[in-house]
């Protein structure tokens, strides 16, 4: 078990995600330049959690791991079952929790690892390219995955051990995208991905309400990263204007930006890549 009052530990679901493994490696090198200035004592402990059997830090990424960096990937299905484990079995490692990351999110099946036997799940041009079964996966990994964690994460940040309190904080981004805010919608289309980062939103907001009363220090973060160069926008990148399309590395950099500079302040923000607002 860790020693909770030296080890700050960073939580990375989703993380074969390209921007997931760009925030990884630069915690690694943030914290390798810190460590001379740092007591020989304090560590940082990076959990991954992934549909992946394994995330090798040293083998993806060009990061030194030192000594005071240690790493734990555990291995999950998504289920609601499969996730309260993983909770439980991290609650028994973790030290103190002071970023969690969720990069989860489909918007086709074309390079994303959906089951072959499924039929392909593509973004709707027209109401009747509806289909149910696109809809329960779109919902499943986009909404109700980020929620199943944060439901089983809130029992973790109100335990003593954990417990997020006087000047230590924790910032909870979750990857959202633009295209769930209900108020800019104009362009339309995208159905099932816009409804389920717009459900998404609702569902960040909802906690934080709840996480105003019961987690005071814990701050929600609802992120667009805009468009970046993943398997993800893969298809979709052929109209992006020149200087449009980010690398995972700009966007982690500013993702990191923002949640060591972002204060709890009893609400959930919905925020772009510069960190600007985006109306819900
Ligand atoms: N790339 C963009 O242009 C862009 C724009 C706006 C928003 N976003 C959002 O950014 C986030 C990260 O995406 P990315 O661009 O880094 O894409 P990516 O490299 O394709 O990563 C895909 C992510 O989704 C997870 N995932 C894939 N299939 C899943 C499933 N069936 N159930 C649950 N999780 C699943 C993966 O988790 P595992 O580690 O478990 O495989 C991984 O975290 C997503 O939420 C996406 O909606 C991306």
């Amino acid at each position: 078990m860790s020693d909770s009052t030296t080890t700050e530990t960073i939580i990375v679901i989703g993380a074969s995600s390209l921007i997931a493994q760009a925030f990884i490696e630069q915690t690694c090198n943030q914290h390798a330049k810190q460590q001379p200035n740092l007591p020989a004592a304090e560590s940082l402990q990076i959990i991954t959690i992934s549909r992946q059997a394994s995330i090798k830090l040293p083998e993806l990424m060009d990061c030194e791991l030192t000594d005071s960096i240690n790493h734990q990937h555990f291995n999950c299905d998504y289920q609601q079952a499969s996730i309260e484990q993983c909770v439980t079995d991290i609650a028994a490692i973790a030290g103190n929790v002071t970023r969690i990351v969720m990069c989860n999110g489909i918007l086709h099946s074309k390079n994303q690892q959906i089951s072959t036997k499924e039929p392909g799940l593509m973004p709707e041009k027209r109401i009747e390219d509806i289909d149910a079964h696109s809809l329960e996966q779109l919902f499943y990994a986009n909404s109700i995955v980020p929620m199943l964690w944060l439901s089983a994460l809130t029992s973790l940040l109100s335990q003593a051990r954990h417990k997020v309190s006087g000047e230590q904080k924790c910032v909870i981004s979750i990857l959202s995208a633009r295209v769930g805010s209900i108020s800019d919608n104009r362009l339309g289309g995208w159905y099932g991905y816009r409804a389920s980062k717009a459900a998404l939103n609702m569902l960040i907001k909802t906690t934080a309400v709840e996480y105003a009363r019961r987690l005071k220090r814990v701050k929600l973060i609802a992120f667009h990263p805009g468009t970046t160069d993943t398997p993800l926008s893969k298809p979709f990148q052929a109209n992006v204007p020149p200087g449009k399309l980010f690398t995972p590395t700009f966007v982690a950099s500013q993702l990191h930006q923002i949640m060591d500079s972002i204060e709890p302040d009893g609400e959930a923000s919905y925020l772009d890549w510069q960190g600007e607002p985006i109306n819900w």
